[in-house]
Protein backbone atom coordinates (compact mmCIF):
# COMPACT_ATOMS: atom_id res chain seq x y z
CA UNK A 1 0.00 0.00 0.00
CA UNK A 2 1.18 3.44 -0.82
CA UNK A 3 0.72 6.69 1.44
CA UNK A 4 -0.13 10.17 0.79
CA UNK A 5 2.90 12.23 0.86
CA UNK A 6 3.08 12.36 4.75
CA UNK A 7 6.29 11.67 5.15
CA UNK A 8 7.31 14.86 3.30
CA UNK A 9 9.30 17.55 4.77
CA UNK A 10 7.74 20.48 5.78
CA UNK A 11 7.89 22.75 2.51
CA UNK A 12 8.00 26.42 1.94
CA UNK A 13 4.44 27.15 1.71
CA UNK A 14 2.01 25.54 3.71
CA UNK A 15 -2.17 25.32 3.64
CA UNK A 16 -4.07 23.97 6.13
CA UNK A 17 -8.07 23.39 5.70
CA UNK A 18 -10.22 21.98 8.44
CA UNK A 19 -13.89 21.61 6.90
CA UNK A 20 -16.89 20.61 8.14
CA UNK A 21 -19.57 19.06 6.29
CA UNK A 22 -23.07 21.26 5.44
CA UNK A 23 -24.49 17.36 4.40
CA UNK A 24 -23.42 15.21 6.68
CA UNK A 25 -24.10 11.93 4.54
CA UNK A 26 -23.94 13.31 1.21
CA UNK A 27 -21.09 11.34 -0.01
CA UNK A 28 -20.98 12.61 -3.91
CA UNK A 29 -18.54 15.73 -3.45
CA UNK A 30 -16.05 13.58 -0.94
CA UNK A 31 -15.92 10.55 -3.91
CA UNK A 32 -15.19 13.89 -6.31
CA UNK A 33 -12.45 14.63 -3.99
CA UNK A 34 -11.20 11.21 -3.47
CA UNK A 35 -10.98 10.41 -7.39
CA UNK A 36 -9.27 13.99 -8.34
CA UNK A 37 -7.10 15.15 -5.87
CA UNK A 38 -4.50 13.11 -7.45
CA UNK A 39 -4.91 13.87 -10.89
CA UNK A 40 -4.77 17.75 -9.59
CA UNK A 41 -1.75 17.35 -7.73
CA UNK A 42 -0.27 15.18 -10.89
CA UNK A 43 -1.20 17.84 -13.10
CA UNK A 44 0.27 20.60 -11.01
CA UNK A 45 3.68 17.81 -10.63
CA UNK A 46 3.65 18.03 -14.76
CA UNK A 47 3.55 21.34 -15.07
CA UNK A 48 5.90 22.32 -12.30
CA UNK A 49 8.45 20.34 -12.03
CA UNK A 50 10.88 22.05 -9.23
CA UNK A 51 8.10 23.10 -7.22
CA UNK A 52 7.51 20.02 -4.95
CA UNK A 53 3.35 20.17 -4.97
CA UNK A 54 1.51 17.89 -2.78
CA UNK A 55 -1.46 17.51 -1.03
CA UNK A 56 -2.65 15.09 1.79
CA UNK A 57 -6.17 14.42 2.27
CA UNK A 58 -8.17 13.12 5.72
CA UNK A 59 -11.30 12.73 7.78
CA UNK A 60 -12.31 13.42 11.05
CA UNK A 61 -14.65 10.23 13.38
CA UNK A 62 -17.43 11.69 12.53
CA UNK A 63 -17.24 12.38 8.98
CA UNK A 64 -15.92 9.03 8.61
CA UNK A 65 -19.35 7.69 10.14
CA UNK A 66 -21.78 9.57 8.46
CA UNK A 67 -19.70 9.15 5.22
CA UNK A 68 -19.08 5.57 5.38
CA UNK A 69 -21.01 3.68 7.46
CA UNK A 70 -20.86 0.41 6.41
CA UNK A 71 -17.22 0.49 6.07
CA UNK A 72 -14.69 -0.24 8.83
CA UNK A 73 -13.38 2.56 11.14
CA UNK A 74 -9.60 3.17 11.54
CA UNK A 75 -8.88 1.78 15.16
CA UNK A 76 -8.10 4.89 16.39
CA UNK A 77 -10.10 7.55 14.35
CA UNK A 78 -12.18 8.93 17.63
CA UNK A 79 -13.06 12.39 18.52
CA UNK A 80 -10.08 13.66 20.08
CA UNK A 81 -10.67 13.98 23.60
CA UNK A 82 -9.24 17.41 25.51
CA UNK A 83 -6.08 16.87 27.64
CA UNK A 84 -6.50 19.13 30.36
CA UNK A 85 -3.42 19.63 32.75
CA UNK A 86 -3.20 21.92 35.76
CA UNK A 87 -2.22 25.04 34.05
CA UNK A 88 -2.90 24.61 29.91
CA UNK A 89 -5.36 22.85 28.05
CA UNK A 90 -5.14 20.99 24.83
CA UNK A 91 -8.79 21.33 23.47
CA UNK A 92 -10.94 19.10 21.20
CA UNK A 93 -12.06 21.49 18.45
CA UNK A 94 -14.46 20.01 15.21
CA UNK A 95 -13.47 19.14 11.46
CA UNK A 96 -14.48 17.12 9.37
CA UNK A 97 -12.44 16.89 5.76
CA UNK A 98 -8.53 18.01 6.00
CA UNK A 99 -5.92 19.26 3.75
CA UNK A 100 -2.23 19.40 4.17
CA UNK A 101 -1.70 21.34 0.73
CA UNK A 102 2.38 21.97 -0.02
CA UNK A 103 4.78 23.51 -2.56
CA UNK A 104 7.81 25.52 -2.66
CA UNK A 105 5.45 28.22 -4.33
CA UNK A 106 2.68 30.09 -2.66
CA UNK A 107 0.63 30.09 -5.83
CA UNK A 108 0.75 26.59 -6.45
CA UNK A 109 -0.48 25.87 -2.81
CA UNK A 110 -3.73 28.00 -3.60
CA UNK A 111 -4.00 26.22 -7.04
CA UNK A 112 -4.49 23.07 -5.25
CA UNK A 113 -6.87 24.71 -2.57
CA UNK A 114 -8.98 26.02 -5.12
CA UNK A 115 -9.37 23.53 -7.09
CA UNK A 116 -10.55 20.90 -4.09
CA UNK A 117 -13.41 24.06 -3.16
CA UNK A 118 -14.63 24.17 -6.35
CA UNK A 119 -15.15 20.15 -6.12
CA UNK A 120 -16.35 20.32 -2.72
CA UNK A 121 -18.64 23.51 -3.41
CA UNK A 122 -21.51 24.40 -0.91
CA UNK A 123 -21.10 20.61 0.86
CA UNK A 124 -18.71 22.33 3.43
CA UNK A 125 -17.74 25.08 5.30
CA UNK A 126 -14.60 26.74 6.71
CA UNK A 127 -13.65 25.87 10.33
CA UNK A 128 -10.16 26.94 9.75
CA UNK A 129 -7.55 27.24 7.26
CA UNK A 130 -4.08 28.73 7.83
CA UNK A 131 -1.47 29.70 5.94
CA UNK A 132 2.22 28.68 6.97
CA UNK A 133 5.60 29.87 5.70
CA UNK A 134 8.96 28.35 5.83
CA UNK A 135 10.30 31.19 8.13
CA UNK A 136 14.76 31.65 7.43
CA UNK A 137 16.32 28.83 7.96
CA UNK A 138 12.99 26.50 9.04
CA UNK A 139 12.47 28.43 12.25
CA UNK A 140 9.59 28.56 13.82
CA UNK A 141 8.04 31.96 14.80
CA UNK A 142 9.62 31.74 18.42
CA UNK A 143 13.02 32.21 16.41
CA UNK A 144 13.97 28.34 17.06
CA UNK A 145 14.79 25.83 14.47
CA UNK A 146 12.14 23.26 14.42
CA UNK A 147 11.77 19.44 13.20
CA UNK A 148 16.26 18.82 13.88
CA UNK A 149 14.76 15.33 15.84
CA UNK A 150 12.16 14.22 13.46
CA UNK A 151 12.81 10.92 11.76
CA UNK A 152 15.89 11.25 9.74
CA UNK A 153 15.88 8.45 7.17
CA UNK A 154 13.19 7.48 4.80
CA UNK A 155 12.90 4.35 6.20
CA UNK A 156 12.11 5.25 9.61
CA UNK A 157 10.18 8.27 8.54
CA UNK A 158 7.92 5.63 6.55
CA UNK A 159 7.95 3.52 10.06
CA UNK A 160 6.48 6.35 12.29
CA UNK A 161 4.17 8.21 10.76
CA UNK A 162 2.83 4.94 8.26
CA UNK A 163 0.61 2.83 9.55
CA UNK A 164 1.57 -1.33 9.01
CA UNK A 165 1.75 -4.38 10.33
CA UNK A 166 -0.11 -2.44 13.29
CA UNK A 167 -3.42 -2.17 11.64
CA UNK A 168 -3.11 -4.27 8.44
CA UNK A 169 -7.04 -3.21 7.13
CA UNK A 170 -5.34 0.31 6.93
CA UNK A 171 -1.86 0.10 6.23
CA UNK A 172 -0.73 2.70 3.84
CA UNK A 173 -2.52 5.57 6.26
CA UNK A 174 -1.62 7.61 8.92
CA UNK A 175 -2.89 9.58 11.63
CA UNK A 176 -2.47 13.40 11.32
CA UNK A 177 -3.08 15.57 14.48
CA UNK A 178 -3.32 19.31 14.32
CA UNK A 179 -3.25 21.93 17.06
CA UNK A 180 -3.26 25.83 16.24
CA UNK A 181 -1.20 27.69 18.48
CA UNK A 182 -0.69 31.20 19.28
CA UNK A 183 2.23 32.65 20.87
CA UNK A 184 2.08 35.17 23.86
CA UNK A 185 4.32 37.38 21.69
CA UNK A 186 4.86 40.32 24.47
CA UNK A 187 6.04 37.73 26.98
CA UNK A 188 8.38 35.59 24.86
CA UNK A 189 10.02 38.74 23.33
CA UNK A 190 10.77 39.95 26.66
CA UNK A 191 12.47 36.83 28.04
CA UNK A 192 15.79 36.32 27.53
CA UNK A 193 17.58 33.97 25.34
CA UNK A 194 18.97 31.81 27.58
CA UNK A 195 15.69 31.20 29.47
CA UNK A 196 14.21 30.70 26.00
CA UNK A 197 16.87 28.70 25.31
CA UNK A 198 15.66 26.47 28.37
CA UNK A 199 12.24 26.09 27.34
CA UNK A 200 12.82 24.36 24.37
CA UNK A 201 15.99 22.47 25.22
CA UNK A 202 18.05 23.66 22.44
CA UNK A 203 20.41 26.74 21.78
CA UNK A 204 18.45 29.21 19.52
CA UNK A 205 21.54 30.32 17.52
CA UNK A 206 22.79 27.14 16.32
CA UNK A 207 20.68 24.50 17.35
CA UNK A 208 22.50 22.58 19.53
CA UNK A 209 20.75 20.57 22.22
CA UNK A 210 21.80 22.07 25.83
CA UNK A 211 23.78 19.25 27.24
CA UNK A 212 21.50 17.19 29.52
CA UNK A 213 22.75 19.12 32.95
CA UNK A 214 21.54 22.55 31.48
CA UNK A 215 18.52 20.96 30.45
CA UNK A 216 15.25 21.41 32.93
CA UNK A 217 12.88 18.18 33.16
CA UNK A 218 10.37 20.73 31.83
CA UNK A 219 12.50 21.70 28.49
CA UNK A 220 9.66 20.91 25.39
CA UNK A 221 12.39 18.35 24.04
CA UNK A 222 12.75 16.66 27.38
CA UNK A 223 8.57 16.13 27.82
CA UNK A 224 8.13 15.05 24.34
CA UNK A 225 11.10 12.55 24.10
CA UNK A 226 9.69 9.58 24.82
CA UNK A 227 10.75 5.35 24.72
CA UNK A 228 8.63 2.76 24.23
CA UNK A 229 8.70 -0.48 26.33
CA UNK A 230 11.87 -1.59 24.65
CA UNK A 231 13.79 1.66 25.73
CA UNK A 232 13.42 2.82 21.78
CA UNK A 233 12.67 6.43 21.16
CA UNK A 234 9.01 7.03 19.88
CA UNK A 235 9.10 9.16 17.14
CA UNK A 236 6.07 11.48 15.31
CA UNK A 237 6.56 12.78 11.64
CA UNK A 238 5.99 16.62 12.15
CA UNK A 239 6.02 19.07 9.36
CA UNK A 240 4.88 22.30 11.81
CA UNK A 241 4.71 25.58 9.97
CA UNK A 242 4.95 29.11 11.61
CA UNK A 243 2.17 31.20 10.66
CA UNK A 244 1.58 35.27 11.69
CA UNK A 245 -0.67 38.21 11.17
CA UNK A 246 1.48 40.92 12.34
CA UNK A 247 -0.88 43.73 12.22
CA UNK A 248 -2.87 42.09 14.65
CA UNK A 249 -0.16 40.81 16.86
CA UNK A 250 -0.62 37.07 15.68
CA UNK A 251 1.98 35.00 15.73
CA UNK A 252 1.43 31.39 15.95
CA UNK A 253 2.71 27.66 15.04
CA UNK A 254 0.66 25.22 13.16
CA UNK A 255 1.45 22.09 14.74
CA UNK A 256 1.08 18.88 12.46
CA UNK A 257 2.47 15.56 13.78
CA UNK A 258 1.59 12.53 11.46
CA UNK A 259 1.74 9.25 13.12
CA UNK A 260 1.80 5.07 12.57
CA UNK A 261 -0.48 5.00 15.61
CA UNK A 262 -1.97 8.01 17.72
CA UNK A 263 -0.69 6.69 20.82
CA UNK A 264 2.66 7.90 20.06
CA UNK A 265 1.49 11.85 19.76
CA UNK A 266 -1.02 11.44 22.66
CA UNK A 267 1.76 10.73 25.21
CA UNK A 268 3.38 13.59 24.07
CA UNK A 269 0.60 16.03 24.30
CA UNK A 270 -0.06 14.38 27.71
CA UNK A 271 3.79 14.76 28.54
CA UNK A 272 3.52 18.68 27.15
CA UNK A 273 -0.02 19.64 28.97
CA UNK A 274 -0.47 17.27 32.21
CA UNK A 275 3.63 16.30 33.02
CA UNK A 276 4.83 13.37 34.11
CA UNK A 277 4.84 13.50 37.05
CA UNK A 278 1.47 15.69 36.81
CA UNK A 279 2.55 19.35 37.17
CA UNK A 280 6.05 18.97 35.22
CA UNK A 281 4.26 20.54 32.00
CA UNK A 282 5.86 21.59 28.76
CA UNK A 283 7.77 25.62 29.77
CA UNK A 284 6.94 26.70 25.89
CA UNK A 285 2.98 26.48 27.13
CA UNK A 286 3.82 28.76 28.82
CA UNK A 287 4.29 30.81 26.31
CA UNK A 288 1.74 29.15 23.48
CA UNK A 289 -1.83 28.38 23.90
CA UNK A 290 -3.38 25.60 21.60
CA UNK A 291 -6.59 27.36 19.86
CA UNK A 292 -7.79 23.79 17.87
CA UNK A 293 -6.80 20.48 18.36
CA UNK A 294 -8.32 17.91 16.19
CA UNK A 295 -7.37 14.05 14.67
CA UNK A 296 -7.46 12.91 11.02
CA UNK A 297 -7.51 9.70 9.57
CA UNK A 298 -5.33 9.92 6.47
CA UNK A 299 -6.16 6.70 4.02
CA UNK A 300 -3.88 5.36 1.65
CA UNK A 301 -3.56 5.99 -1.67
CA UNK A 302 -5.54 2.35 -2.43
CA UNK A 303 -8.04 3.26 -0.34
CA UNK A 304 -8.81 7.26 -1.50
CA UNK A 305 -9.07 5.44 -4.82
CA UNK A 306 -11.52 2.32 -3.57
CA UNK A 307 -13.58 5.22 -1.84
CA UNK A 308 -13.78 7.22 -5.12
CA UNK A 309 -16.24 4.55 -6.40
C1 LIG B 1 3.80 25.67 20.20
C2 LIG B 1 3.92 24.60 19.44
C3 LIG B 1 5.26 23.97 19.19
C4 LIG B 1 6.43 24.54 18.85
C5 LIG B 1 6.72 26.02 18.58
C6 LIG B 1 7.42 23.48 18.77
C7 LIG B 1 8.74 23.67 18.46
C8 LIG B 1 9.73 22.70 18.61
C9 LIG B 1 11.14 22.94 18.50
C10 LIG B 1 11.78 24.30 18.19
C11 LIG B 1 11.78 21.77 18.72
C12 LIG B 1 13.29 21.50 18.73
C13 LIG B 1 13.84 21.10 17.40
C14 LIG B 1 13.32 19.76 16.95
O1 LIG B 1 13.84 18.72 17.34
O2 LIG B 1 12.36 19.77 16.17
C15 LIG B 1 10.75 20.77 18.95
C16 LIG B 1 10.99 19.44 19.21
C17 LIG B 1 10.02 18.49 19.34
N1 LIG B 1 8.66 18.71 19.38
FE1 LIG B 1 7.74 20.49 19.25
N2 LIG B 1 6.80 22.28 19.06
C18 LIG B 1 5.49 22.53 19.32
C19 LIG B 1 4.51 21.60 19.66
C20 LIG B 1 4.72 20.25 19.73
C21 LIG B 1 3.71 19.26 19.96
C22 LIG B 1 2.23 19.57 20.18
C23 LIG B 1 4.33 18.04 19.92
C24 LIG B 1 3.76 16.64 20.09
C25 LIG B 1 2.50 16.35 20.28
C26 LIG B 1 5.73 18.26 19.67
C27 LIG B 1 6.68 17.27 19.54
C28 LIG B 1 8.03 17.49 19.47
C29 LIG B 1 9.02 16.44 19.47
C30 LIG B 1 8.75 14.92 19.50
C31 LIG B 1 10.28 17.05 19.40
C32 LIG B 1 11.65 16.37 19.42
C33 LIG B 1 12.04 16.06 20.85
C34 LIG B 1 13.40 15.39 20.95
O3 LIG B 1 14.39 16.11 20.97
O4 LIG B 1 13.41 14.17 21.02
N3 LIG B 1 5.94 19.61 19.55
N4 LIG B 1 9.51 21.37 18.88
Amino acid sequence: MRSQDVTLPPGNHALFLVLGLNRPDDIEPVKGVCGELPAIVRSLRGRFPNDEVSCVFGFGSSAWDHLFPKRKKPRELVTFVEIKGEKHTAPSTPGDLFFHVRSTRADLAYEVAAQVSSILGDSVFSIDEVTGFRYLDGRAIIGFVDGTENPDHAEDRERFAVIGANEPDFAGGSYAFVQKYLHDWKAWQSTETPEQERAVGRRKYDDRELPEELKPESAHNVVTNIKGDTGEELKIVRANMPFALTSKGEYGTYFIGYSSTFETTKRMLENMFVGDPPGNSDRLLDFSTAHTGTLFFIPSVELLEELAE
